[in-house]
């Protein structure tokens, strides 16, 4: 058997073919090491809108895939593991969420963007964890809202923005819903001067007791600029390589779900993506994320909406 150098051939091929390769902080170190940009989901949807390159490989889950597509009609956009989905993008079937959108008759539907292609082509303006509030607040106060699909986040956003007049979607993402509150509070024993940094897709006790809370790209400019030195990070484990290798001196500590044997929590979906994997869809040009041209018109405005609104 050949031993292949990954790493090196990914680079020749990217070059060959004038790709680019965008990866999201959840996925595994050597990933991200692989990647031209590393981001959240809204700057990677912004990188895939503006990058001038003839391929999109995109090293993240297949919504993430699918918006670039969105977002980039004529660029071929390959997904190195097409079975990389995501629980709460699942959690909100497009046929079940038409259902529940026609009982809210008026309202402006706000879809974050963990959801389908089917479900943006549903919506009005979609949002990150990244600018959540200000597309709520983008809103007239008195326009009900919908939000979908992610429970927390919903809740979390009802209570910054004090908007009752907002319905919530009941989905959530199966990595965040499962983070231990028991386990963070002895964790916080052990480290007492640690503070808890938490995505804002945790369960509401988590977000009541975390020092911090934001988006993947937030929590990791948060440990750049505090003075502080040691962290409780809740959520997925993939960030804390770039919090680790932009901040040597501090000690970051996973939280875990209450059964959890190795001490953190992983997004099995996006650790489907290997360099391996990377390697042979850039070699194969496969497998490709194609959408219906009816369904991409009608998402797109969706996502270019929420990209005027900006972070
Ligand atoms: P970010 O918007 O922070 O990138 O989060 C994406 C995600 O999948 C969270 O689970
Ligand atoms: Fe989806 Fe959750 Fe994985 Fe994010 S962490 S991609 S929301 S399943």
């Amino acid at each position: 058997m050949v031993n292949i150098d990954y790493v090196k051939e990914i680079k020749r091929l990217k070059e060959e073919k004038k790709a680019v390769i965008l990866a999201h902080y959840y996925t595994v170190p050597e990933v991200q090491e692989a990647a031209d940009f590393i981001g959240d989901s809204l700057a990677l949807s912004e990188m895939a809108a503006r990058t001038d390159a003839d391929i999109i490989v995109f090293a993240g889950v297949h919504f993430m895939a699918e918006t670039a597509k969105v977002l980039s009609p004529g660029k071929k956009v390959l997904i190195p593991d097409p079975d990389a989905g995501c629980s709460l993008a699942e959690s909100c079937p497009a046929a079940e969420f038409a259902r529940f959108k026609a009982k809210y008759p008026g309202h402006t539907v706000v879809s974050y963007v963990n959801t389908t292609v089917e479900v943006k082509a549903l919506t009005d303006i979609c949002c990150t964890s990244s600018n959540a509030v200000k597309v709520i607040e983008s809103i007239p106060a008195d326009t009900p809202v919908i939000f979908a699909p992610d429970r927390n986040l919903g809740g979390y956003l009802k209570s910054l923005t004090g908007r009752e007049n907002m319905v919530i979607w009941d989905g959530a993402c199966h990595v965040h819903e499962e983070f231990s509150l028991e386990r963070i509070l002895e964790l916080k024993k052990e480290y007492p001067r640690a503070k808890v940094l938490a995505h804002p897709e945790c369960k509401a006790p988590i977000l009541l007791m975390a020092d911090f809370i934001g988006s993947t790209a937030a929590l990791l400019k948060f440990t750049e600029e505090d003075p502080g030195d040691t962290y409780i990070v809740v959520t997925e484990s993939g960030i804390l390589h770039q919090m680790k290798k932009a901040n040597p001196g501090k000690n970051f500590i996973p939280a875990p779900p209450l059964d959890s044997t190795c001490g953190c929590n992983d997004c099995v979906y996006m650790k489907m993506v290997t360099l391996e994997k990377i390697y042979k869809c850039l070699r194969d040009e496969s497998p490709e994320v194609i959408v219906d041209e009816q369904v991409r018109k009608k998402a797109e405005g969706s996502i270019l909406n929420m990209l005027e609104i900006g972070a």
